[in-house]
C-alpha cells in the first residue's frame, strides 16, 4: 500500500523525525573491518562500545514509487586517525540519492569502483549521489553531524560492496582538520 500524505518534523538539533518509522543504531562493534586501525577499534569497543551513528527514518516503505527519507546523526569521534563514519553502501538498482546538511560538518565520500569523489556537507548544503556510486559519510567536526537523506524506495542497499571493496579513500585527521586520503586497491 502507498502511504497517505503527511508532514514530518525534522529536528536538526536532535536528529529527530516526527512521526518516525524505523530507528537504527550502529555501535563501534558493528563497524568491525571498516576502519583501518583494527586494534584501536577493539580498544574502543572494550571501553564502552559507543554508538557511532543513529538513523531515524520517516514512516515511508522501501518499495517502488515511494520516496523514503531519513535523518542520520554521526557522533564526533575517531578510531585512530579516522573519523567516525557510516558503514557505507551502494544502491544496487542503481538509483540516485540526495543528502541535505542539518547540523555539524561532514564529508560525503563517493566511489564508483574507480574514481573517488567527495563533497563537504554543512547545514544548507545538498550533496548529490549519482546512480551507481557507493557512498559513506564521516563526521569531520567536533559536534554531531546530521543530514537528511532522500532516495527512491526501490533502490535497495548493498553493504557487501563496501565491506569487501572499500570506498577507495579514507577520511582522516590532518593538521588542517581533515583530509581525504585515496587508497589504491580499495579495502584495507
Ligand atoms: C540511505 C542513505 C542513508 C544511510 C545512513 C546510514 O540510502 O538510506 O544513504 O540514510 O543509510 O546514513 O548509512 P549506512 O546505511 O551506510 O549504514
Ligand atoms: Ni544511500
Amino acid at each position: 500500500d502507498l502511504v497517505r500524505p503527511f508532514a514530518a518534523g525534522i529536528d536538526g538539533a536532535s536528529g529527530g523525525v516526527d512521526p518516525a518509522g524505523v530507528v537504527s543504531e550502529r555501535r563501534l562493534s558493528d563497524l568491525r573491518g571498516l576502519f583501518r586501525d583494527a586494534a584501536a577499534l577493539e580498544r574502543a569497543v572494550g571501553e564502552g562500545d559507543e554508538v557511532v551513528y543513529r538513523v531515524v527514518a520517516a514512516p515511508v516503505p522501501e518499495v517502488e514509487g515511494e520516496v523514503p527519507f531519513s535523518v542520520t546523526t554521526i557522533e564526533a569521534g575517531r578510531v585512530g586517525d579516522e573519523f567516525y563514519m557510516t558503514r557505507g553502501h551502494a544502491h544496487p538498482e542503481p538509483q540516485g540519492e540526495v543528502y541535505f546538511g542539518l547540523s555539524g560538518r561532514g564529508v560525503l565520500l563517493m566511489y564508483d569502483g574507480e574514481e573517488v569523489r567527495w563533497v563537504e556537507i554543512r547545514p544548507g548544503v545538498a550533496g548529490y549521489i549519482p546512480p551507481g556510486w557507493a557512498h559513506r559519510t564521516a563526521n569531520v567536526g567536533g559536534e554531531p553531524f546530521r543530514f537528511l537523506a532522500v532516495y527512491p524506495g526501490s533502490a535497495g542497499h548493498d553493504y557487501a560492496i563496501v565491506a569487501e571493496g572499500g570506498m577507495g579513500a579514507r577520511v582522516v585527521r590532518s593538521a588542517a582538520g581533515y583530509e581525504v586520503v585515496e587508497e589504491p586497491g580499495g579495502a584495507g
